[in-house]
């Protein structure tokens, strides 16, 4: 997830680019920068670092232009550097681009490209785009043909925007990642948010995907790929500039929830080969994991709990698999040899816990990994290998939408796994692909019931809120009640459901709902140990598909979709935080800062 602005108008650009990237630092800080014409070229400046960063390094140099283009990065591509920071140029600064998405055929157009003379200077997917446009100029097209047919050559999802040398015009199309154009007289704004451009306009019109839309100072022009022209209504929006960066939501919690949906779509994106339905980790060839018979899974807090949704996926998958807390990995570490694979789950990479537990795991001669969500990171930089989980920025301290993330990755990778070191896939691999490919629609139904906060307002003010799953559903009553214990400052346990009979039922009562995960996996005995709970008078809440046995014998449900065994506790979560939203905001809890918390924990 990375952040657009665009200006065209009589105004100078420079302010209005740099007071957007300001706005748009939520979506990504990693690295910024800006292009603006300035009547003897395009003039670039990009900076790794925040936005204030670009400023310094502007200074008081007189970049005057009124029309031009900015970008602020979140790396899925190479680090974050100056090299890899947008706009990207096609060498001789004629084409400027700044892209949002990813190109999942930009490594086939970057060796199209070289064979045909073009050179490349990043890291980037990007960088493809403005040579592209380049060679269709070469080839003797008008500028709009010519974006208009790079375009055409994309796979993978985009939000771009071009501007050509010698032209008051900005180009930008959309598939995948969203873009909206402002207007203000004759003023016109593009960005990949409209708070980038609040401050201006609040009159906005949103890009459809397979929009491409022409903007100069006369006016905005929508066609679809084709060139044929498509109108596109103008909207007022009635956002304060204050509460922007969360969108139309109140906290960025609630926002996050609401990304899983396009930061599942991002994680899966061109990583299954649609050829031969096997999981093509792009980083990793063919066998890459042969010989991994042993896996061992360290992290903390939510990321354990991925972790250990991980480690199950493993052991379905047939390879054998632990979770292990990081903090205690110093003093319980099993031993490590020559087949063990030690994976590090961290959103962040930079938690100190996991960072030494995964030094440890290559002091010992394990060849690691590292599953996280931030390119440049610690834990991706020491690992000999990362993969990217691709969910965007998260601001909220409480983990939702990385979980959700780290997860399905985790349960690609353990069919990868299995299959390099097994010769080939195992027998669920074409029952999951399917579900996996749905999960993102089916996310995005599940997010529009508002069911999860009846739940949370009808159990207000008990005395504690239990979690019980088996199997998958495990680490998901687990995270369901860390969610709840740290947004609403109120005892929530998470239990695997056949302990709750070994001990915790004598803290069962009338005031102690449970909320039951059912995921397929034994469901029959998870129902019998919530009776259990239910018999001693506490309510129960089954979180399962509609017509499940379930919905009968709780008091309560939340509907999840029918999917796959291994990824319906996905979506159950996805429930659980809705849950714990709402009641943290019935408590009017700081949800996005819960006390004594931070995002990223750096000491041990
Ligand atoms: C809880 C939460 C934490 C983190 C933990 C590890 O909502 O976010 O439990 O999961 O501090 O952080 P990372 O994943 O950055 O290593």
């Amino acid at each position: 997830m990375c952040g657009i602005i665009g200006h065209v108008g009589t105004d100078d650009a420079l302010d209005t680019l740099l007071t957007g990237l300001e706005n748009l630092e939520y979506r990504g800080y990693d690295s910024a920068g800006i292009a603006v014409q300035n009547g003897a070229g395009i003039a670039v400046q990009k900076r790794s670092g925040k936005v204030e960063e670009l400023k310094n390094s502007i200074g008081d140099k007189h970049i005057e232009g009124n029309v031009g283009i900015g970008h602020t990065r979140w790396s899925t591509h190479g680090p974050p550097t100056d090299e890899n920071a947008h706009p990207h140029t096609d060498g001789t600064e004629d084409v400027a681009v700044v892209h949002n998405g990813i190109i999942e055929n930009y490594a086939e157009l970057k060796d199209w490209l070289r064979a045909r003379g073009h050179e490349f200077t990043s890291d980037t997917d990007t960088e493809v785009i403005p040579h592209l446009i380049q060679h269709h100029l070469d080839e003797g097209m008008e500028s709009e043909a010519a974006f208009r047919r790079a375009i055409d050559e994309l796979e993978g999802s985009y939000a771009v925007t071009a501007m050509l040398d010698g032209e008051h015009v900005l180009y930008a199309a959309r598939k995948g990642s969203p873009l909206v154009v402002g207007v203000e007289d004759d003023e016109f704004f593009l960005a990949s948010d409209v708070p980038a451009f609040l401050e201006y306009t609040d009159t906005v019109a949103y890009l459809e995907d397979g929009d491409v839309a022409i903007i100069d100072e006369a006016g905005v022009e929508f066609t679809d790929l084709a060139g044929d022209s498509i109108s596109r209504d103008l909207e007022t929006v009635e956002w304060d500039p204050e509460q922007a960066g969360k969108g139309e939501y109140d906290h960025f919690m609630l926002k996050e929830i609401h990304e899983q949906p396009t930061a599942l779509a991002q994680a899966i994106e061109g990583r299954i080969d649609p050829t031969n339905g096997r999981i093509a980790l792009e980083d990793f060839p063919p066998g890459t994991f042969d010989g991994v018979e042993n896996v061992q899974l360290i992290a903390c807090g939510t990321s354990y709990h991925a972790a250990l949704y991980g480690s199950l996926a493993l052991n379905q998958a047939g390879i054998r698999a632990t979770a292990l807390l990081a903090n205690e990995y110093s003093v319980t570490a099993p031993p490590v040899d020559d087949d063990t694979l030690v994976i590090a789950v961290s959103q962040s990479g930079e938690t100190a816990d996991t960072l030494s537990a995964l030094r440890q795991a290559t002091a010992a001669g394990a060849d690691t990994l590292t599953v996280t969500n931030v390119v440049g990171s610690t834990a991706a930089r020491e690992a000999d290998e990362t993969l990217f989980i691709r969910a965007g920025p998260e601001i909220g301290v409480a983990a939702t939408k990385t979980f959700s993330s780290q997860a399905v990755m985790l349960t690609l990778l353990a069919q990868r796994i299995a299959a390099d070191s097994r010769g080939e896939p195992p027998a669920d691999l074409q029952s999951l692909l399917p579900d996996l490919a749905q999960m993102p629609s089916q996310l995005e139904d599940l997010l529009a019931t508002d069911d999860a906060a009846h739940i949370a307002r009808q159990y207000q003010g008990s005395q504690s809120y239990f979690f019980i799953g088996r199997g998958l559903g495990y680490p998901v009553a687990l995270e369901g009640a860390l969610k709840f214990k740290e947004i609403t400052y109120e005892h929530a346990e998470g239990f695997a459901s056949g302990e709750l009979k070994h001990g915790p039922l004598a803290l069962v009562t009338p005031d102690t709902p449970v909320f039951a995960v059912f995921t397929g996996e034994e469901d029959e005995k998870t129902l019998k140990n919530a009776e259990e709970a239910q018999t001693r008078g506490a309510p129960v809440i089954a979180v399962c598909p509609e017509g499940h046995r379930a919905v009968e014998v709780a008091d309560e449900h939340l509907e999840i979709p029918d999917t796959d065994d291994e990824l319906a506790g996905l979506l159950a979560n996805v429930q659980l935080q809705l849950v714990s939203y709402h009641a943290a905001e019935l408590l009017d809890r700081p949800i996005d800062k819960p006390r004594n918390l931070a995002k990223s924990v750096t000491v041990e």
